[in-house]
């Protein structure tokens, strides 16, 4: 479905199996989480190479958890790329934590910029998020940055199922690895979130304050366990349902060849944007031995290109883009917040991200990148 988009941003196509599994659920008497939740659990802990994942509600649940089960909050600075999605800061400021904002390498890489992090370190900052951006693995020096530094390491890898360096797996690099089932993300169930982990103590505290701090899951309830439980600390209901995780495990199957396909097309993006005057393709020049989830065909245009215009022609050819992401410094609620951001500032506003998802066809990369190509000032195209 397109939506009335000729090419839209992201299109999502279940497997039957995947609705197969969800309705086999819809009918069994139980939804929410239970044996299929921790069955995907299992399988995407397998998948990541962490020892434990906990499913829950939304990225942003397990970026919150991740800070809860850490004892991250006030006057703790946790320190973060600014060019990232905004859930990372507002879940530190909710927890009276504060998010201390770091440049990224530069227009041919957007992840965080290893000597940032060390500039911003302070007595009192306690851990970095590294966000492994478009599904490319952050470089290895922000992990040794970190590591250097004793910070804990969280990483925001909504965009890199899939994706690996030479730490490993993404996901597997850090105390604590978020993942994101959001529509349109390489594994898409609409909502949901996962958290991963080596450390037993860290996944059992994730798995208390997942469902209100209780001591007993609703399932083991459900199931004839007793009724009785203890609240040790204060949780949320951030459960994850069982009709996700059984269309999760399904298409988790598939998530490779998806990915590769994700691949493809964005290898023919940047064979095409590569001829267009003034347009960087980013991550051109990462080692071919890493792998990239390939979540995202972001392009950066050239300086003189006004971006709103060119947006705004290509959503008259059908074309829908977006933006990933306005720099989270320049929100209001982040005003004033500490942030060493002069590369980010300098390409901020040239970023504009163009479709992609698996099943794209090839000839609409030819006619994203012609449409774009058209819109740019003569000058620079
Ligand atoms: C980089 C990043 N972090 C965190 C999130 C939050 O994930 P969710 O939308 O599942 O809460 C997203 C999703 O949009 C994201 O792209």
């Amino acid at each position: 479905m397109t939506h009335g988009w000729r090419v839209p941003l992201s299109d999502v196509r279940l497997p039957a199996a995947a609705v197969e599994a969800a309705r086999d659920v819809l009918t069994s008497g139980w939804l929410s989480s239970g044996p299929r939740v921790a069955e995907f659990e299992e399988a995407l802990a397998a998948y990541v190479g962490a020892r434990h994942a906990v499913a829950c509600s939304s990225g942003t649940a397990a970026l919150e958890l991740a800070y809860a089960v850490l004892d991250l909050g006030p006057g703790d600075e946790i320190l973060m790329p600014s060019l990232t999605f905004v859930a990372g800061a507002n879940a530190a400021r909710l927890r009276g934590a504060e998010p201390v904002f770091c440049d990224v390498v530069g227009e041919g890489d957007l992840t965080i910029d290893a000597s940032s992090l060390a500039r911003q370190v302070t007595p009192r900052t306690k851990a970095v998020v590294l966000m492994h951006y478009g599904g490319r693995p952050c470089l290895p020096d922000a992990l040794k940055a970190a590591r250097e530094r004793g910070l804990r390491v969280i990483e925001d890898a909504a965009h890199a199922l899939g994706g690996e360096g030479a730490p490993g797996r993404c996901g597997a690099w850090g105390d604590l690895g978020c993942f994101s089932f959001f529509a349109n993300k390489n594994l898409p169930l609409g909502e949901g979130g996962m958290l991963t982990t080596d450390d037993p103590d860290l996944a059992e505290r994730a798995l208390r304050l997942r469902s209100h701090g209780m001591t007993s899951a609703t399932w083991e309830r459900h199931t004839g366990a007793g009724v009785l439980y203890d609240v040790e600390a204060p949780g949320h209901n951030f459960r994850f349902d069982e009709a996700r995780a059984a269309m999760g495990r399904v298409m988790l199957r598939e998530l490779d060849a998806n990915n590769e396909l994700r691949g493809g097309l964005l290898a023919r993006y940047g064979e095409r944007l590569d001829a267009v005057d003034g347009v960087v393709v980013p991550f051109a020049n990462r080692p071919k031995t890493e792998r990239s989830a390939h979540h995202l065909a972001v392009a950066l245009l050239p300086s003189s290109a006004d971006r709103g215009a060119v947006a705004a022609e290509l959503r008259e050819a059908g074309i829908q883009t977006s933006l990933h992401y306005p720099p989270t410094h320049s929100f209001s609620a982040y005003a004033g917040a500490r942030a060493d951001v002069a590369a980010t500032d300098a390409l901020a506003s040239r970023l504009l991200t163009l479709p992609l998802f698996p099943h794209l066809e090839p000839g609409q990369v030819d006619l994203v990148c012609d449409a774009l190509a058209a819109a740019l000032p003569s000058e620079a195209s």
